[in-house]
């Protein structure tokens, strides 16, 4: 499918059709396509946590809001975490990339002070988001992201330290009857002028 078209009718799930498992296969190819993500000088200040486990699910379900259905229904619950410790995240790059990656970082990052670099990494983590929910629709799969989650809770049920949760993504398969999709509830956008200026 050409990616216009994907664009076109991918869209945020809302209801799942629980009990169907994704293939170990496809969950494989997730995983990696989430490890090739593009960051800022490469810098990659993230953690992505996988969960199947229906009983993890039900449990996260409680921490989830609105999106609680979602989230007990959908075959794969990806969180996503950034880095939050600018100590780790200067030994991962001392560690891990080449000498100019830091040098970038000292010089143009690191001046603007503790929250900003948060900020900045947290940036990092959305950009995986826009990568992965093209990606799961490239794959014919359905996926809702989902910042309205309780955090702190999620950090807690799953043991993240170093790294703060931003968000997670369900995946899975739709409901026939999901009145999201856009054949029965149509894409709502800005007009093209508005958004798009060429110069
Ligand atoms: C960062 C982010 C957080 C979102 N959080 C939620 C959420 O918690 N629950 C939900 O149902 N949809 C959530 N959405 C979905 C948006 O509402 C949706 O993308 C937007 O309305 C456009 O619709 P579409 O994705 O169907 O094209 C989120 C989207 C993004 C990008």
């Amino acid at each position: 499918m050409k990616f216009i078209d994907i664009a076109k009718n991918r869209y945020t799930t809302k209801k799942y059709l629980g009990g169907r498992k994704l293939d170990r296969d496809i969950i494989d190819q997730l995983k990696e396509i989430l490890r090739m993500c593009p960051s800022s000088i490469n810098s990659q200040p993230w953690k992505f946590t996988f969960i199947e486990d229906q009983e993890l699910k039900n449990q996260l379900a409680l921490s989830s809001r609105h999106n609680d259905e979602r989230v007990r229904n959908a075959s794969l619950i990806v969180v996503f975490s950034a880095m939050n410790e600018v100590g780790i995240f200067e030994e991962h790059l001392t560690k891990n990339l080449p000498p100019r990656a830091l040098d970038y970082f000292t010089n143009n990052i690191k001046p603007r002070g503790e929250a900003e670099i948060k900020v900045w990494m947290q940036h990092q983590v959305y950009i995986s988001l826009g990568f992965f929910l093209a990606a799961c629709a490239s794959m014919g799969l359905d996926s809702t992201p989902m910042e309205g989650i309780i955090r702190d809770d999620y950090d807690k049920a799953l043991g993240i330290t170093g790294y703060r949760t931003m968000f997670a993504v369900a995946v899975g398969f739709r409901d026939p009857e999901d009145e999201n999709q856009p054949t029965i509830t149509p894409k709502l956008r800005r007009p093209l002028e508005d958004v798009i200026t060429e110069k």
